[in-house]
């Protein structure tokens, strides 16, 4: 009997058929599929993590003229877990890839990188580090500066140009705590424009000093901070890991995508330490640890004063 197309089955639904014809191997090597395997994965789950913070951002920051709600942290802190979930399950799946040993990696290298091709293309991590603040237009690779941005009018263009003018997550964590009744002072400095790097504030971290020192006045805020910290962390990881992993694949050699290798990678696996993504949280804890010490000018604040 003929199946109906039009029934709902497993295989339908997730549309298994389309999902697992595109694998294809450039290569008779054996071990092409893992990697395929490996970037594929990544990119769906991306692809989760951009709609989750998607969700979390409009939660803590309802576009304008929408009802006020009374779940935004609930979602907020749903949507964020899920997405540390999904940063576990990434770094864990290093360890997959750490099966694949050089020489095996050195038959089918050349032929899928021989046109440049590299994770340093991928769109879709772009866009998460656009979500996540990372407003990286140009990326220092080692003296050269790449755009993220082809030559403009692509579809890829345009996705990322929507990411870079949205709103981060930090961003609307900063309008929800602008907008708490503590009245923190906090402004949005961006006014409406969210292309720019963001730059640190003092009453956001005095916002957050407050909210460490004692979270038992506000413990939902401090689970907040303690939600984007995981994040942070977890993204910290992953680029470390990665940096690890090529390392014991290709060793010190140049990428596929142009850059020194080994070398570049450290210094995007530092970049978090140097420059975090949600810095005042990062100062709270220097700042617990050196109460007396911490200077907030010397942190790089400008006072009210100047
Ligand atoms: C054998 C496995 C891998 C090797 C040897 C490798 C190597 C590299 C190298 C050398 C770079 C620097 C850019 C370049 O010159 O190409 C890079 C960047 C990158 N790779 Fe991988 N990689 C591997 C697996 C993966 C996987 C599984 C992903 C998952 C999507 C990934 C995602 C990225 C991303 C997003 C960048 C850009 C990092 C940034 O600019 O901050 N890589 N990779």
């Amino acid at each position: 009997m003929a199946s109906d197309p039009s029934r709902n089955t497993y295989s339908s639904y997730l549309q298994l058929a389309q999902l697992l014809s595109a694998q294809k191997t450039s290569t008779k090597s054996d071990d092409e599929l893992l990697f395929i395997v490996i970037h594929q994965s990544h990119e769906l789950w991306f692809k989760l993590m951009i709609h989750e913070l998607d969700c979390a951002i409009a939660a803590l920051a309802p576009p304008a003229g929408s009802p006020p709600r009374s779940d935004s942290l609930l979602i907020a802190y749903k949507r964020l877990s899920r997405v540390s979930e999904v940063q576990e399950l990434l770094i864990s799946s290093w360890k997959v890839l750490r099966t694949l040993t050089p020489d095996e990696f050195h038959v089918f290298r050349d032929t899928v990188g021989r046109d440049g091709a590299s994770g340093f293309q991928s769109i879709q991590y772009r866009v998460l580090e656009f979500k996540l603040g990372l407003k990286y237009r140009q990326i220092d690779m080692d003296a050269e500066k790449k755009s993220v941005f082809g030559n403009g009018g692509t579809e890829d263009d345009r996705v990322l140009e929507a990411a870079l003018a949205g709103k981060s997550i930090y961003d609307a964590v900063n309008i929800y705590l602008g907008r708490h009744k503590k009245g923190y002072g906090i402004e949005d400095l961006h006014k409406g424009d969210y292309t720019q790097r963001y730059t640190k504030q003092l009453a956001v971290f005095r916002c957050w000093k407050d909210i460490y020192e004692d979270r038992e006045e506000d413990p939902e805020l401090y689970q907040l901070g303690e939600k984007l910290i995981d994040v942070e962390d977890a993204f910290r990881r992953w680029r470390l890991d990665h940096l690890s992993t090529v390392a014991r694949i290709i060793g010190s050699n140049t990428g596929t995508g142009g850059s020194s290798g080994l070398r570049y990678l450290k210094g995007v696996a530092n970049q978090l330490f140097e420059t975090p993504m949600f810095p005042e949280l990062w100062d709270v804890r220097n700042y617990m640890f050196n109460k007396g010490g911490f200077d907030e000018v010397r942190a790089g604040y400008a006072t009210p004063s100047g």
